[in-house]
């Protein structure tokens, strides 16, 4: 299957349009998650069903696999039912904001095949929090009656500002992530919670990567989180352009408001790190996926791991493209890791791989 991928299907996909092939996915994958048989075939083809029992349970959620869809592959949380079946053992949805978002103009995706990297500059389109809750009340019932398998998938939810003026300056973008933080709790959805402080090209930038403003967002989510009895673990989706002393510093507040961990990150903004830099479009804004992640994701996953010991869960993100690539994410520190542009690029049969070799 992975040869058909990559010889017959990955060619004609990428003749076309990446935000179009990416939303046909979606609406193909939600319609499998959807058919008892089609599931069947699915994990046949694509799951893991090893004997031996690769589940981890981190912050006390069990993983029935320690591999994870990253953030903004399924923002509306259409595929929680079929994702069991291709050998995830959870995914982050999202990121969601408090209000609907239409995203930046487009091109919001451009392949760059030679550097195995997306060029990604959605802006944090999705559908808002409050028609996410309705779905994932509806999709969850469905889910748990599909079996152990599926039972066991964890569901992240990833929490950004909205990308609109309104929500631009400091106060109303706080207000923005409390609202969704607090909307997810009260309707009791989603495993864990990630805050988002490091999209790249969204309105009023990434503010809360200083350290002074992302104390003022976790002592209002600490707030929110006591209010509301949140129990559940609460990460945070980390840049991974600063300089380790700026990063330690963020680390710092982290620790500080006592979350439980941190994922380790989001798009590389660096494009002077491009393995082929003439591949690119001469005028392109967003963040690099893929393999330009790599190397600058794990180091920073080596830096936490031996400053912090084991007082964060870290989450691992950012080229992994091959098995080795998530065993270097593992040896890094990482407990979990999460992926996007490896499935693009090397097929979904990459998910079963990285399960049995990992
Ligand atoms: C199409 C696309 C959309 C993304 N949207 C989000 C998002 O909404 N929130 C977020 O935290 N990360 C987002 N990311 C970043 C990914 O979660 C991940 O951190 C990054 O792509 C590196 O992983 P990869 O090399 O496996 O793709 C997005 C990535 C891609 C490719």
């Amino acid at each position: 299957m992975d040869f058909l991928y990559k010889k017959v299907l990955k060619p004609v996909l990428f003749l076309v349009d990446p935000e179009v092939i990416h939303d046909l996915f979606v609406k193909f994958g939600e319609l499998l998650g959807k058919c008892k048989v089609a599931r069947f075939v699915m994990n046949r083809v694509y799951g893991y069903s090893d004997l031996s029992d690769i589940s981890k349970v981190v912050d006390g959620i069990k993983y029935r696999t320690p591999v994870m869809l990253a953030a903004g592959f399924d923002y509306n949380g259409r595929l929680s039912r079929i994702l069991p079946s291709l050998g995830f053992g959870g995914e982050e949805i999202g990121s969601v904001t408090a209000h609907p978002c239409e995203g930046n103009p487009k091109p919001r995706l451009t392949r760059l095949p030679k550097s195995q990297s997306i060029i990604v500059n959605k802006g944090l389109k999705n559908e808002g929090v409050e028609a996410l809750i309705v779905r994932l009340k509806h999709e969850n019932a469905k889910r748990l009656k599909q079996g152990a398998y599926a039972r066991d998938f964890v569901m992240g939810i990833s929490i950004a500002r909205t990308n609109a003026q309104c929500s631009s300056d400091i106060e109303t973008g706080i207000d923005d992530y409390a609202y969704s933080f607090r909307r997810l709790n009260e309707e009791g959805i989603g495993d864990y919670y990630t805050i988002n402080i490091s999209c790249p090209n969204a309105f009023g930038g990434e503010a809360f990567t200083s350290p002074d403003l992302l104390t003022k967002l976790l002592i209002r989510l600490s707030g929110v989180m006591t209010a509301v009895k949140c129990t559940k673990p609460v990460y945070v989706k980390m840049p991974i352009n600063l300089p380790w002393e700026k990063f330690d510093e963020l680390l710092k507040v982290i620790d500080f408001y006592k979350l439980a961990g941190v994922v380790i990150g989001n798009l590389n903004k660096d494009y002077g790190s491009l393995g082929i830099r003439a591949e690119a479009p001469d005028e392109y804004a967003g963040g690099l996926s893929g393999l330009p992640c790599r190397a600058l994701s794990t180091d920073l996953i080596v830096r936490t791991r031996k400053a912090y010991g084991r007082r964060f869960t870290i989450i691992g993100v950012g080229g992994i493209m091959s098995v080795a690539d998530a065993r270097e994410k593992f040896d890094a520190g990482a407990d979990l890791v999460q992926l996007i542009s490896g499935m693009i690029f090397e097929g979904p049969g990459l998910i079963r791989e990285i399960c049995e070799g990992v």
